[in-house]
């Protein structure tokens, strides 16, 4: 593992941001999670739930049924914000701030890796590819989705665009800038790619492995066939985990387990971090594997 193999860096949306305040004191947040544990241990005694592929693919569906215009003004309703952690403080936002941290840091990790061509797996409706493109838009970016419903929104987006402007990092990007004739959405399963061997620099995930947690490693396997690079994960990693995330991360069957096993699958571990702001329950780490 490499410290300073990149830098994570980006700028929070200040106009979706509500309140900071500290984070509880030592013993305070010790307390509250201590009884968060002893609650998600009662569950874990009588919870036998298993998130298969079916499961997944039908809650997706129904949910990317949603327009993109409405999904984005639930994105940024400053009526229902939320806490988040960056460090010791708590930063009380919409949902968009915590998309725009992801997409600023990955576009900045691919700009110092030379990543030129990005493939997102699990794209949902594909708003991070447009992000990430509103950002950088010379770069190629393909998008893989399970769901017919979310590939569907994902080709709209260039037409939605015109309608209204949705910018989706929110620090000023340029929404115009977005090049559709590199943005390629696909619809398929991240089991069995629909893309060719080493056809992307790097490929990524955000909160997708954490669908999958039995099938994970026939994903990053193909995750490795397609890349040339570098793969990388915002995802529940056991390292960024406490007790009761663990816990509750079981009873819900998430992917909760540890990087150091993604080397088996020939992606090795060259850095990882947990200091990016993050959700305050089963918070996510960052990781960037090789591909050997
Ligand atoms: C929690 S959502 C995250 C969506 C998006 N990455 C984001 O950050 O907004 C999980 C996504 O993974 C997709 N997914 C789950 N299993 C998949 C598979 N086997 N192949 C492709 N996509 C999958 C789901 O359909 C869903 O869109």
């Amino acid at each position: 593992m490499e410290k300073d193999f990149v830098t994570l860096t980006y700028t929070l949306p200040e106009a979706h941001i509500v309140e900071r305040r500290p984070a509880a004191k030592a013993p305070i947040a010790l307390a509250k999670e201590a009884r968060r544990a002893l609650g998600e241990l009662r569950k874990y005694l009588r919870s036998d739930f298993e998130r298969t592929s079916q499961y997944v693919k039908d809650s997706y569906e129904k949910q990317y049924r949603t327009s993109n215009a409405k999904w984005y003004r639930n994105y940024t309703d400053r009526k229902m914000v939320m806490p988040r952690i960056e460090g010791d403080k708590i930063i009380v936002s919409d949902k968009l701030v915590i998309l725009s941290a992801h997409m600023q840091m990955l576009s900045h990790i691919f700009d110092q890796l030379d990543c030129r061509s990005v493939l997102d797996v699990g794209s949902g409706r594909g708003n991070n590819v447009i992000a990430l493109a509103s950002l950088r838009p010379e770069r190629e970016y393909y998008g893989l989705e399970l769901t017919q419903s979310g590939h569907e929104r994902s080709l709209e987006w260039e037409k939605d665009l015109k309608e209204k402007a949705m910018p989706l990092v929110g620090i000023g990007e340029d929404m115009e800038r977005v090049d559709f004739r590199k943005i390629h959405f696909l619809h398929g399963n991240a089991m069995t790619m629909p893309l060719p061997d080493k056809s992307v620099d790097a490929s990524y995930t955000t909160l997708v492995l954490e669908q999958m947690p039995r099938d994970y490693p026939k994903a990053l396997s193909e995750m490795r066939r397609v890349t040339k690079k570098y793969c990388v994960f915002i995802e529940s990693f056991r390292e960024s985990l406490t007790l009761a995330d663990k816990l509750d991360l079981k009873n819900r069957d998430y992917f909760r387990f540890s990087y150091k096993t993604f080397e088996k699958y020939g992606l090795r571990p060259v850095f990882f971090s947990t200091k990016f702001l993050r959700k305050n329950k089963f918070s996510t780490g960052l990781l960037i594997a090789e591909v050997t």
